[in-house]
């Protein structure tokens, strides 16, 4: 069953996840060497409590931070530590936040300085391959339209696509159905309907799709130790086009057109 929610339920939506956002871009505005990880998600915490939210990540399944940091060939759930941020680092940060019962979630991979072009390059097409993701998620397509523009926008340009994690639908659980994967067939999948709200998150490596779990039993990276990059939104479906719930008009390092 997909939660389909009522006006009242999307009008908690859009304030749990403008204050996703807002936290997000604060956070990210402190991204800079020799920051540590820990301290960037000490700051998400102060920012999530002064909205008068929770985060939905800390205690789930023992998660033990408030955000996820992952850096470099981290791919996603990178628990925050004395890990210092070096100039030239990618950095992936998932935030989301509990606000009225309701839950906001996003993610967005920052460069600390000058990156090579190639890891720029997945940067892009993974923003591309979100946006792209986004615009499949019409009313009346399919699940599988949207993992299929995911994976045709990522592997045409030769990066690839981590199978084993995916995105879902949002609302009063972090995670509700559907799954939402970033590779497979058009036309496949249950109907998308306006009301649905729907994370969609591509997690993108230069390398190989294979990864592994370090022994925290949290932090995935990637096997062959290449880069990876994760963005995410929370998107409510409608009878147009998507409404990007995550989205604020002045969110830094990402451009809606390109
Ligand atoms: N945004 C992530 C997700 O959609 C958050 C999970 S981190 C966890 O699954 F620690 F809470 F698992
Ligand atoms: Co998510």
């Amino acid at each position: 069953m997909i939660p389909i929610k009522s006006l009242s339920e999307i009008e908690r939506m859009r304030a749990a996840c403008r204050a996703a956002a807002e936290v997000m871009r604060a956070v990210a505005a402190l991204i800079q060497p020799g920051r540590t990880t820990k301290e960037l998600d000490d700051a998400a915490a102060e920012l999530i409590r002064k909205r008068g939210g929770k985060s939905p990540f800390l205690g789930y399944k023992g998660y033990p931070g408030n955000i996820c940091v992952s850096v470099n060939d981290e791919v996603v759930h990178g628990i925050p530590s004395k890990r210092r941020v070096q100039y030239g680092d990618i950095v992936s940060l998932d935030v989301g936040i509990v606000l009225d019962g309701f839950v906001g979630d996003n993610a967005t991979t920052v460069a600390a300085g000058a990156v090579p072009v190639r890891v720029q390059e997945l940067l892009e097409v993974t923003q591309d391959a979100l946006r792209a993701g986004i615009a499949a998620a019409q009313a009346g397509n399919r699940v599988g339209d949207i993992s299929h523009a995911v994976q045709t926008t990522v592997e045409a340009r030769g990066f690839s696509v981590v199978r084993e994690f995916v995105g879902h639908g949002v609302g009063r659980e972090m995670h509700e159905e559907p799954q939402i994967p970033n590779f497979g067939s058009a036309h496949t999948g249950p109907k998308l309907k306006p009301g649905m709200t729907l994370a969609i998150e591509p997690m993108i490596n230069l390398g190989t799709h294979a990864v592994r779990m370090l022994s925290d039993g949290w932090t995935v990276v990637t096997a062959d130790g290449s880069p990876s990059a994760h963005y995410e939104h929370t998107v409510l479906v409608t009878e147009g086009d998507a409404e990007i719930l995550t989205w604020l008009e002045t969110t830094p390092y990402e451009s809606k057109a390109r």
